[in-house]
């Protein structure tokens, strides 16, 4: 049996980056080697090149795109680069990994699901968070029809951001962080909801700035329904003193409640009630052959490696990323005008090209 490949990578952007390349690509060598690194901070990038010693280092993501030996291009750059970064590796022939918020508006998505059909390769967001034993066993409860008809989701996500992470000059900021809480934070916890319950078809959301003086909100709630008809209940702050995420979610046969860990909400323990013995019998059928997961970016590059050896669908899709970003456009388009707003949201909708609220 022939070896299997490994690919070639080279990681953009060194703050998150690092973490991809601690806790993703090292955890597979057999899988992933990182050959290059481009970041545009000289000390970071000879300081993150040196810790693991990668040879190649440059400051220009052009250079990246003309490195023929290069297979996959990892995107952890501050949100609103992405998108052009997302096209030029596209359009060079290179596999795509990107960090959430995959770009900053339907439009643009739009044009990478589009672009994606006309190249060879292929991106892959990053939501590390489904990446959990506790999630991935509710999501397989759920999807062999053992959950049943969902009710209600209750999704918290109580995080804590203080002046010193404002330091970083593109954070805070309109243009270049493209929204505050609910794009940047609860952006996973939101995507875990929708990724068990399925996605909302109408939202009513508030949003504030009440923790530190940025430009974008850092408080959120709101109010979904979901396509099933089941309802959720959103709530996101930076101004938490303990920091939680929670899910639960309630389903006519099984109620299921996340770990609170803040940065690890798929991970086990997950309470997983059976409303009676018989639920509780399939489920333990259910997840008798389970098998588990590597957690959080571990996991994803697995999954990530063997759908690119086998060419079966990614693990995490570009119509993850468009959900995701639909809701978030949604919630804001509501917070700013006062009324729900109806999901789909299609190109004539005012918020298409761009869900961020007039400056004032
Ligand atoms: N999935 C997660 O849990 C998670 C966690 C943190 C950040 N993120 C996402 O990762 C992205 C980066 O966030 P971060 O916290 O690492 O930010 P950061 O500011 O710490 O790091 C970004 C780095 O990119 C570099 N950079 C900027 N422009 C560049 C360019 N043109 N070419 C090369 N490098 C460039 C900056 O110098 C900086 O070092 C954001 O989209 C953020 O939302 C995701």
């Amino acid at each position: 049996m022939s070896e299997p490949r490994i690919w070639r990578v080279a990681v953009v952007g060194c703050g998150v980056g690092r973490d991809h390349i601690v806790r993703g690509y090292q955890k597979h060598p057999d899988k992933f080697g990182v050959h290059a690194l481009c970041e545009i901070d000289e000390c970071r990038l000879a300081a993150v090149a040196d810790e693991f010693s990668i040879p190649r280092r440059t400051m220009s993501f052009d250079e990246v795109l003309r490195m023929d030996d290069i297979d996959i291009v990892d995107i952890c750059t501050p949100a609103a680069l992405h998108f052009g970064q997302i096209l030029g590796a596209l359009s060079a022939g290179k596999e795509v990994v990107c960090e959430k918020p995959l770009v900053g508006t339907l439009a643009e998505i739009d044009r990478v699901i589009a672009a994606e059909r006309e190249t060879a390769g292929r991106a892959m967001p990053i939501f590390q968070y489904r990446f959990g034993n506790g999630v991935q066993k509710a999501k397989r409860i759920i999807d062999l029809g053992i959950a049943g008809k969902p009710y209600v989701a209750t999704v918290e996500t109580a995080w804590k951001r203080a002046a010193k992470y404002y330091e970083t000059p593109w954070r805070g900021r309109r243009e270049t962080e493209c929204g505050g809480v609910l794009l940047m934070h609860a952006i996973h916890n939101h995507d875990l909801m929708q990724w068990l319950m399925g996605s909302a078809s109408s939202v009513f959301a508030r949003t504030a700035t009440r923790v530190n003086p940025i430009e974008v909100e850092d408080c959120a709630v709101a109010s979904l329904v979901m396509q099933s008809g089941a309802l959720a209940s959103l709530a996101a702050t930076l101004g938490s003193q303990r920091e939680i995420s929670r899910l639960r979610l309630c389903f006519e046969q099984v109620t299921f409640e996340s770990s609170h860990a803040p940065y690890s909400p798929g991970d086990d323990p997950w309470e997983i009630v059976p409303v009676s013995p018989e639920a509780e019998a399939r489920i333990a059928g259910a997840l008798a052959g389970y098998r588990a997961v590597s957690a959080r970016y571990e996991g994803q590059f697995a999954a990530y490696h063997a759908a690119l050896t086998t060419g079966a669908a990614l693990p995490v899709t570009l119509a993850d990323a468009r959900s995701s970003l639909e809701l978030a456009t949604a919630l804001y388009h509501s917070a700013t005008t006062g009324l729900p707003v109806t999901l789909p949201i299609a190109a004539d909708h005012p918020a298409y090209n761009g869900w961020l609220p007039p400056k004032p």
